[in-house]
């Protein structure tokens, strides 16, 4: 989608649950250590949910604080969109969970599958619904509680994921000269199925006491092969907007990345040519939260100020399947 259109990040919010695990935790359990964690990955501490937190009621607490900020209620969203591989369960959809401890009344909702680049994916999607001109006010969701799928016992994924939710409010605008997304890309190429991929439990795999005592249900990840694939593709990704939307390194305020690994993020900041305070990354605190990375960093850029109107804003993400996507945004 290249034709700059027409919208607004009205409000966003975020939820984090409460518990915090340190880098440490792991040690007790797991050979690992602080330093191998600090160094490969950037994690410090991640969040993990506690007994009745789930994917859609950190959805729905995100949401309420991205409705607030837009000077809206609930009852002025008029499509639901959320982002996860986590769902609140298999059936129905999370968007419809949200649906209903948020509104009022009934208003088309749906789960969206496109793991670390999911969020993106929503937000292009939410914009495309708007500029439609049959809807107003959407809430792009990612949402994830990776703890569910995560195998506690490997320590190659263990300590990289973590849970948590962000929302964004995306709003009709009338033309693109004020606040748009200028430009976006999303793709995806299935050669990933497995290097990153959970085995069982869907209509390939059925789950069974054997998929059960194999773990076959958890996350199971190369985590070298998706490195290298990473890499590249954000700077593919980095070099086609930039090249695409007609603007330079310079022109771009912020860049915000999905969170999935330190030095991936910082691979790209460095073909960007970028300061280290124009690359947000707030991974040491939070992990890989998947789908929701992004839209947790994008509020706490927007509350923090660090994102004022007219500023150009890029996300940039890359994710299982693989997927990837971006969008240039102007706040
Ligand atoms: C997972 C990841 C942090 C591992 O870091 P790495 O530098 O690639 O490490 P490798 O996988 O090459 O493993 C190096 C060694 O550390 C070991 N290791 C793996 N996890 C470890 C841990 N938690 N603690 C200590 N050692 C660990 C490996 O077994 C390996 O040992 P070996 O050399 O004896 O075989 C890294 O590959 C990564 O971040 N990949 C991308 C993950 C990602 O982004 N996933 C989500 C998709 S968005």
């Amino acid at each position: 989608m290249h034709k700059p259109l027409g919208m607004k990040i009205s409000g966003t919010g975020r939820a984090l649950p409460e518990r915090v695990v340190p880098n440490s935790e792991f040690e007790k359990y797991l050979e690992t250590n602080d330093k191998w964690i600090r160094e490969r990955t950037g994690i410090v501490e991640r969040r993990f949910v506690s007994e009745g937190e789930t994917t859609a009621s950190l959805a729905v607490d995100a949401s309420r604080k991205a409705i607030e900020m837009a000077g809206l209620t609930p009852d002025d969203i008029d499509l639901i969109i959320v982002a996860t591989i986590t769902p609140e369960a298999i059936l129905p959809s999370t968007a419809c969970f949200v649906q209903q401890e948020l509104c009022n009344k009934p208003v088309p909702a749906f789960d969206l599958v496109a793991a670390c680049s999911g969020f993106v994916y929503a937000l292009i999607n939410a914009t495309a619904m708007v500029q439609t001109g049959a809807y107003k006010h959407v809430l792009a969701i990612g949402a994830e509680v990776m703890t569910a799928i995560t195998d506690p016992e490997d320590r190659g994924t263990a300590i990289l994921f973590g849970d948590g939710a962000g929302a964004a409010v995306i709003s009709a605008t009338p033309d693109a000269d004020g606040p748009a997304l200028l430009h976006s890309t999303m793709s995806a190429e299935g050669s990933g199925d497995s290097v990153l991929f959970v085995p069982a439990g869907g209509s390939r795999v059925r789950t069974s006491q054997m998929t059960l005592d194999e773990r076959l249900h958890y996350v199971k990840m190369n985590g070298r092969e998706v490195y290298k694939r990473a890499v590249k593709r954000n700077h593919d990704l980095v070099d086609q907007t930039l090249s695409e939307a007609g603007v330079t390194a310079d022109d771009i305020k912020l860049v915000i990345p999905h969170q999935s690994n330190l030095r991936i993020v910082e691979s790209a900041r460095e073909r960007m040519g970028l300061a280290p305070d124009r690359m947000y990354t707030n991974i040491d605190r939070y992990g890989n939260t998947s789908g929701a990375s992004i839209p947790i960093c994008l509020d706490e850029c927007m509350r923090a100020g660090r994102l004022e109107p007219g500023d150009l804003c890029l996300l940039i993400a890359f994710g299982a399947g693989f997927t990837w996507a971006s969008a240039l945004i102007r706040i």
